[in-house]
């Protein structure tokens, strides 16, 4: 396993890889590698030749007022599972490589991205995208992984990718939970043994949701209501939204359909924010 920090160097290595012939999968991460970012990467062991993970705390998709300082950073351990899955190169550029000063090219996506997530978190997907964009223009990948947990991040990269006529394959992997239900996440190391109990009672309503859709349920208004209610029992949750939405334009919807429809919700347990989704 090679760890390479320079984004000439990575862009050299990802066009020889092409030239040979090799299929490219990437895997754009921050670090703090859990059992959800493993997921993504034994997908892209299955399908690529060579396996590209990048680790970059991206500071362009944090608001001054957020976590981006705290964020944890854990190298030595995430180099570890990397190698452990059989990576080929894992890419950590430095902040100053990726954004020099007088940086000022985004890509801005302008529809999937501005509601649910894009109203409390203006730039954060501006952000993504950009650094996303860098991502593939560096590591040239056939197929790019991303986790179905950030169903918004995957619907707004979806549509850069076709929009910008992007050559990879946006390759959408199921979320992984804990055994009680928990969405894994980096953000729940922050969470106190108290707060991680009311953080269960999102999955608990999820599960709900899906599984009044499942018996019949196709009132959008009716599953918001039964998820407001089962997280209301938490004291510590705030709800910031819970919408049903189609998965790719994320619009409301006024009618459920099974292959398209999801609930997506984020809520504050205290101080820290949690997202979560569900195919209905
Ligand atoms: P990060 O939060 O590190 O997540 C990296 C990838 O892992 C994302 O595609 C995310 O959806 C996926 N992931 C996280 N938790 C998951 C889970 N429980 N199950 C399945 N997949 C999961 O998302 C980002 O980083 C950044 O925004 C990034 C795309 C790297 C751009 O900076």
């Amino acid at each position: 396993m090679q760890v390479i920090e320079s984004i000439e160097e990575m862009q050299a290595l990802a066009m020889s890889f092409r030239f040979e012939g090799k299929l490219i999968g990437l895997v754009p991460t921050m670090g703090c590698l859990h059992e959800g970012h493993i997921s993504l990467i034994k997908k892209a062991r299955e399908s690529a030749d060579k396996v590209i993970v990048s680790i970059f705390v991206n500071p362009t998709q944090f608001a001054p007022n957020e976590d981006y300082g705290d964020y944890p950073r854990t190298l030595e351990a995430d180099l570890e599972q990397c190698k452990k899955y059989g990576v080929d190169i894992v890419f950590t550029p430095s902040k100053e490589a990726m954004f020099p000063e007088g940086f000022s090219s985004y890509i801005i996506e302008e529809s999937v991205g501005s509601g649910l997530c894009g109203i409390s978190r203006p730039n954060h997907f501006k952000g993504v995208t950009t650094v996303c964009l860098k991502l593939f223009n560096l590591a040239r990948p056939d197929f790019s992984y991303f986790g179905q947990k950030d169903a918004q991040q995957c619907a707004v990269l979806k549509k850069v990718v076709k929009d910008l006529n992007v050559p990879t394959e946006i390759v959408i992997c199921d979320t992984i939970r804990e055994s009680d239900g928990l969405a894994l996440s980096s953000r729940n190391r922050y969470l106190s043994k108290l707060q991680r109990e009311d953080a269960l009672y999102i999955s608990k309503a999820l599960f709900k949701a899906k599984e009044m859709a499942q018996n019949g349920v196709s009132s959008p208004d009716r599953i918001i209501a039964e998820i407001t209610h089962i997280m209301g029992l938490k004291r510590r949750i705030r709800i910031i939204y819970i919408q049903v939405v189609d998965k790719d334009s994320m619009e409301p919807v006024r009618k459920i359909d099974p292959e398209q429809t999801i609930v997506s919700l984020a809520v504050w347990i205290d101080n820290i924010r949690l997202i979560d989704n569900i195919a209905l």
